[in-house]
């Protein structure tokens, strides 16, 4: 199955990307900074879903990123959407395949930690995943990994680290914390918030845990940003809307762009 797609991906690309780019919500703009861009739709690549949240389009782009070769899901897979989380990290194992080796993620988080404002940008540390759901159910792919990936480093700590090299000179606040997904769609509710600050989360998504999951499963280093797009639940006394996560992704796309170029510069 995974072949069918790698096969169908080396016959139209000829780069081959060693970065890996997962965009979240309203952040999709660092697609446009790809030189010589090479993309496949979504629905065209065998063994693929096809997105269907707003702010995500559902194309693989290939090219180079500050120089790099890289290939970039603008659009990722949710479990809200209704699909198996094991259709939702296939483009994981086939980047794998592909060759690459460093998984960037980002994604849209509500601010769980109060020291916390809109706009900050955490990088994640840790994550709780709250999904109730592992992509490694059923019977162990043995050629990706072993049965029983140890995840206590999960985020690789020198990616983290140059993400503090990689922010000089971009106008964003830097934090370093947990995030905790839930799979939605409904947003939290206060109490949950409450329940999750008190067990050390610090976000709130609805989520790249599936992916790190399997990215790591496979040995592929993962660095993950979560855009705190709004305060989770319960934290302000305001609705939760997703014009607000769009909205906030949109204002900061530009700067969280900056970031990943001058990131993918230093790898
Ligand atoms: N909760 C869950 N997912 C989110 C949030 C939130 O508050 N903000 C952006 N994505």
């Amino acid at each position: 199955m995974y072949s069918k797609a790698v096969d169908f991906i080396k016959s139209k690309i000829t780069v081959q990307p060693r970065i890996g780019l997962i965009l979240g919500s309203g952040l999709g703009g660092v697609s446009e900074r790809i030189e010589e861009p090479q993309a496949l739709d979504y629905k065209d690549i065998p063994g693929f879903l096809s997105s269907t949240a707003p702010g995500h389009e559902g194309r693989l782009i290939f090219g180079r990123l500050s120089g790099k070769p890289v290939v970039c899901m603008q659009g990722r897979f949710h479990l809200y959407e209704g699909y198996d989380v094991k259709d939702i990290v296939f483009p994981i194992r086939v980047m794998k395949l592909l060759g690459v080796e460093t998984l960037i993620i980002t994604n849209a988080a509500g601010g769980i930690n109060t020291d916390y404002n809109v706009g900050d940008l955490m990088i994640v540390g840790d994550h709780i995943n709250f999904m109730g759901e592992n992509p490694l159910v059923g019977a162990n792919e043995q050629a990706f990994g072993t049965r029983f990936p140890d995840m206590s480093k999960a985020y690789d700590p020198a990616l983290r680290e140059l993400v503090k090299e990689a922010v000089d000179g971009v106008d964003i606040r830097l934090r370093e914390g947990v995030y905790l997904a839930c799979k939605g769609p409904s947003y939290e509710t206060p109490a949950e918030i409450r329940a999750f600050r008190i067990w050390g989360a610090d976000a709130v998504g609805m989520s790249t845990v599936p992916e790190v999951i399997a990215a790591v499963h496979c040995g592929v280093k993962v660095l993950a940003l979560s855009l705190i797009t709004n305060m989770a639940a319960g934290v302000l006394d305001k609705p939760l809307s997703e014009q607000e996560v769009i909205e906030i992704g949109s204002k900061k796309s530009g700067e969280l762009q900056k970031l990943i170029r001058n990131l993918v510069e230093l790898l």
